[in-house]
């Protein structure tokens, strides 16, 4: 068994896996990488009773990957740059190569994933973090459960400009619900609600927009979504009004959250993994 971990920005996440196949997954967050490490490898391994003699190796990733410097409690221990546990989780995830994935973490990263290759096309500093940050700002509250719940009963209209507050007609293929400026309007009468609503409103067309420019670069018209941003009902939403717009259409594979774990636990378990397996 091969135990893939991606110490992320924000979370820490651990899958086993035993014959290509993802056993467990686990999340954790802790202070420092050191910490994470070994608290998340002690949680997946505490939880499904796995017996520390069973694991043959531990693939680290992520953000904090590099403050790891030496094995794990004597586990063979191995590093992989994120890029790649990105793409191949996302590959194998999708079920297919060459995609689009868009990682949708604390920030986010767009990969061009193949057979042959996997290339970071780019990407940018707003993603989840930015919704905590400026919720935090804005609402008063960093908790994500409570924010989803305000935006729930927001309105647009009292934060964003939209196409229909300056023009009386479509403009291109834009439709007149289309935002023309974030936060571009705010009301004086914008409540708790109608902010949080715009806040994931500005961040999930940022990542949707870039996502398309990025997809319609290679040729490609569809997106696979992963990190934890994927698992969000309003981003879903507003990246299907993308996809109107833009005929690229997005997926959310199942276990998208864990993506760069399981793509770190798999590279571990075949050096060429993805280019023999796809
Ligand atoms: N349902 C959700 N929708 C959108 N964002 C979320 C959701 N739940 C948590 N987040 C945010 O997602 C971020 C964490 O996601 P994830 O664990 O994928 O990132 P990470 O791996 O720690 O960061 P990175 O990959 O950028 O280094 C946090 O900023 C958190 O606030
Ligand atoms: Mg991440």
């Amino acid at each position: 068994m091969i135990i893939g971990i991606d110490i992320g920005s924000t979370t820490t996440k651990a899958v086993s896996i035993d014959a290509d196949k993802v056993i467990n997954k686990i999340k954790t967050k802790a202070m420092d990488a050191p910490t994470s490490a070994a608290g998340a490898l002690g949680k997946i391994l505490l939880e499904y009773s796995i017996p520390v003699r069973e694991v043959e190796k531990i693939m680290i990733t992520g953000a904090g990957a590099t403050k790891i410097r030496s094995d794990l409690f004597g586990i063979p221990t191995e590093k992989i740059d994120e890029i790649t546990a990105i793409g191949v989780g996302g590959m194998f995830l999708a079920g297919r190569e060459n995609i689009i994935i868009t990682n949708i973490g604390t920030g986010t990263a767009i990969i061009e994933a193949k057979k042959d290759r996997i290339a970071h096309i780019g990407g940018s500093g707003v993603g989840g973090g930015t919704i905590m940050g400026l919720s935090k700002l804005l609402l008063m509250t960093s908790n994500f459960k409570g924010i989803m719940k305000l935006a729930e009963s927001g309105n647009l209209n009292q934060v964003d400009l939209l196409l229909e507050d300056i023009m009386e007609t479509d403009i291109s293929f834009l439709r007149r619900e289309a935002t023309a400026s974030n936060f571009g309007k705010t009301l004086d009468s914008a409540k708790h609600e109608d902010i949080a609503l715009g806040i994931l409103n500005m961040v999930y067309q940022v990542i949707g927009v870039l996502s398309v420019f990025a997809a319609r670069s290679k040729g490609i018209d569809r997106v696979v979504v992963t990190g934890n941003g994927s698992d969000n009902s309003i981003g879903k939403d507003i990246l299907s009004f993308i996809t109107g717009m833009y005929a690229i259409a997005f997926e959310y594979p199942t276990n998208a959250e864990y993506t760069t774990a399981i793509g770190a636990g798999l590279s571990g378990h075949r050096e060429t993994f993805f280019k023999e397996k796809l």
